[in-house]
């Protein structure tokens, strides 16, 4: 048995193995079920009980061994073929990356603050996870206003008196900004909302608004309707004419409802406009005198207004996309059409 243990000492140091299939012969035949070394374990059993811890380490080490001169060799095998693969073509053109694009919503919304930027006004921001109060309650919503019921509202947590919501209008940060700012403030807050709306293709449960307000002393409502048209000419081209319709917010009075001439048939009328020759695009108001009083700005002497429009709403009327759906499914095919849209 010494010198079998000997003679396959010898022949691991000399083993030689070129491939893969060279290498896994070379396990079995010292290390497989039939193997050289298994064999001599089985008759390692029968070894004379004076011997046993002799032959016993001999053998573990011969093992040990011989697993070892079969790792160096898989390695060794491995990296030669690594060697030999073909070397990579460095002269061949590089795969060109495609580039990406702005999504049309961030453009029009740029545009947006871009224009009122141009004004004179700050951007705002505040956050999409709101609070009752700076939703509703301080913005003049009576406390059983149809908005704060389940249906238009995402609420985070209920059961106490400020409940937690995803804001449903970025008036939330008029707000804040009334709260925090010194006066006069002249800003505008672009920001996701959320409503609690089956999504088709007129109504989405996420789009976006851009809000603005105005407070210093004596601003009045033809202020308003100067802002709006400059605004309204800068976006839509200068011949843009806008027109103002009563109605009703719980945070302005008196409030409007803002239409731009339709730019597509110029008031003749055309599907895009339904036959009216006008577009509506936003709501707004002078800011009712209680909004005011809850943030503390005495209403005998500021006065301000405020507007808010879905970016949305202008997007589709720039660009004719009528499904709002298409807006949030990032199909590559549509994206890619405003890949050369710096200006709409
Ligand atoms: N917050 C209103 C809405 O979401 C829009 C608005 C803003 C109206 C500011 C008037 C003044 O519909």
């Amino acid at each position: 048995m010494k010198e079998a243990i000997e003679q396959i000492f010898k022949e691991l140091n000399e083993l030689k193995a070129n491939t893969a299939k060279e290498v896994e012969e070379a396990r079995i035949r010292f290390l497989g079920k039939k193997g050289e070394i298994t064999a001599l374990m089985e008759q390692f059993r029968s070894v004379a009980p004076e011997l046993k811890r002799e032959y016993g380490q001999k053998l573990n080490e011969l093992k040990k061994a011989a697993n070892a001169r079969i790792e160096e060799l898989k390695f060794s095998v491995e990296e030669n073929a690594q060697a030999e693969a073909p070397k990579e073509d460095l002269s061949m053109p590089g795969d060109a990356l495609p580039l990406g694009s702005r999504h049309p919503v961030s453009i029009v919304r740029q545009q947006i603050v871009d224009i009122f930027r141009k004004f004179g006004y700050d951007v705002a921001e505040g956050p999409e996870i709101e609070d009752d109060y700076h939703v509703f309650e301080a913005l003049n919503f009576p406390p059983n206003h149809p908005a704060r019921e389940m249906q238009d509202t995402f609420f985070v947590s209920t059961g106490h008196l400020n409940p937690l919501l995803l804001r449903t209008h970025t008036s939330s940060v008029q707000v804040r900004t009334m709260e925090s700012q010194p006066l006069p403030i002249r800003v505008v807050c672009p920001g996701r909302v959320f409503r609690n709306e089956a999504i088709s293709a007129r109504a989405h449960c996420i789009f976006h608004q851009v809000e603005g307000l105005y407070i210093d002393k004596d601003v009045t409502f033809a202020d308003l309707k100067q802002a709006i048209l400059l605004f309204a000419r800068e976006m839509f081209g200068p011949d843009t004419e806008i027109r103002m319709r009563p109605s009703y917010f719980p945070f302005t009075e008196p409030s409007a409802e803002v239409d731009v001439s339709c730019n597509i048939c110029h008031g003749k009328g055309c599907n895009i406009c339904k036959g009216t020759g006008w577009l509506e695009i936003m709501g707004c108001g002078m800011v009712d005198p209680n909004v005011l009083k809850a943030s503390g700005i005495d209403p005998e002497q500021y006065s301000g207004f405020a507007f808010g429009m879905g970016v949305e709403r202008i997007a589709m009327l720039k660009w004719q996309v009528n499904d709002l759906r298409h807006y949030f499914e990032n199909d590559m095919r549509f994206l890619s059409e405003f890949a050369t849209a710096t200006e709409v």
